[in-house]
């Protein structure tokens, strides 16, 4: 059966299941109501992708008690924002909202734009973002696939060609069961169902609220939906960093605006690659910690070796930089690699302080 009927059912009873069972999350109004606030609703969009809604949370409540409106974000200097976003990773994201915040900011009189098209042309806003804000923020009809959705669609209508190839068709199947009215609230119950029933492994199709409309749950696996293509092997790199040390200060840098960890504080570090450079900043005498600092990034795995040194009054780091406060160091806001390396040369100098 592909009937129009069909997938007006899927909806309504989608939404049913959504009235009574929504999750309560933050940036969230409750079901059925318009009253969201599109500063909260963009936000979370943009954090929520590629992370996941419980590492999202406390961050979320930090970024609005910090900034509760978008004009309070667009006044933000870029490296508060930055060490505020430190470990939820993808930062280009984090250079993108506060662009975006200056934009609604300084273009729109401080008022997000209330269409998918207008919300589409302000900068870091992609097609996901853009329909989901139009969606949930203003309750226009929006098509929102997320990667959620993707896996509720495709088995929903059993779609069996691999991603990504298969995204034309979902994206199509997911525009004929979005409804006209609350297609924000629709959105979200599919996550919902994505996150809490159609889950990647072992779905709970017994207690399915659209188990009805579903092709998948016919089949003898309804989990082999979506199709996945081979996964390419991901490449494994290796480099060094340097934890220079004076009268409890650590010399941190900025990483260049543009590529990976942008515009984040850090420890000064070689290229990652086959062959790094592993010659440091400073001719000091180096110790190196015993274990590198294993990292997945999504294109490559990084073996990040630390090295640590004392720098003595008469000499100073090449290159732009500044002389941290070691028993302050989580305020510097690093990413995650640097912080586990600034841990591990920590670690180690405190034991041979002891020595
Ligand atoms: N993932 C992305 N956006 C979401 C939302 N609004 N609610 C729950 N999970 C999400």
């Amino acid at each position: 059966m592909r009937v129009e009927g069909r997938d007006r059912k899927i909806a309504s009873d989608l939404l049913a299941h959504y009235d009574i069972h929504a999750r309560r999350l933050p940036w969230r109004a409750p079901p059925g109501s318009n009253a969201a606030d599109p500063y909260r609703v963009w936000l979370s969009e943009v954090m929520l992708q590629q992370t996941t809604v419980a590492a999202v949370g406390p961050y979320f409540a930090k970024f609005t008690q910090i900034w509760p409106t978008v004009q309070d974000l667009a006044a933000a200097p870029d490296a508060d924002l930055m060490a505020a976003w430190a470990g939820l990773g993808y930062y280009a994201r984090a250079r993108n909202l506060l662009a975006c915040a200056r934009a609604v900011t300084h273009d729109h009189g401080g008022v997000f734009p209330n269409t998918e098209d207008a919300l589409r042309a302000l900068p870091g806003v992609g097609a996901y973002t853009a329909a989901a804000v139009a969606a949930i923020a203003f309750g226009r009809r929006a098509v929102v696939v997320d990667a959620n959705v993707e896996r509720v669609v495709a088995r929903l209508f059993a779609i069996d060609t691999p991603l990504p190839a298969a995204r034309p068709a979902i994206r199509a199947a997911t525009d004929r069961i979005t409804p006209d009215a609350r297609a924000g609230d629709f959105a979200q119950a599919m996550m919902d169902l994505g996150a809490t029933i159609c889950t990647p492994r072992n779905p709970a199709c017994g207690i399915c609220p659209i188990r009805e409309g579903c092709d998948a749950v016919l089949t003898a696996d309804p989990a082999a939906f979506p199709v996945k293509a081979p996964k390419k092997a991901r490449p494994h790199r290796t480099g060094h960093t340097w934890w220079m040390e004076r009268d409890g200060h650590v010399w941190l840098i900025r990483r260049p605006d543009r590529g990976l960890l942008g515009g984040m504080r850090a420890l000064p570090s070689s290229d990652w690659s086959d062959m790094p450079d592993a010659t440091p900043p400073l001719p000091l005498r180096w110790t190196r910690v015993d274990e590198p600092v294993l990292h997945v990034f999504t294109h490559f795995s990084l073996a990040l070796a630390v090295h640590h040194a004392h720098v003595g009054p008469d000499m100073t780091p090449p290159g732009m930089g500044e002389w941290w406060p070691i028993d302050r160091i989580e305020e510097a806001g690093l990413p995650t690699l640097f912080a586990r390396a600034a841990d591990a040369a920590r670690k180690e100098r405190k034991a041979d302080a002891r020595n």
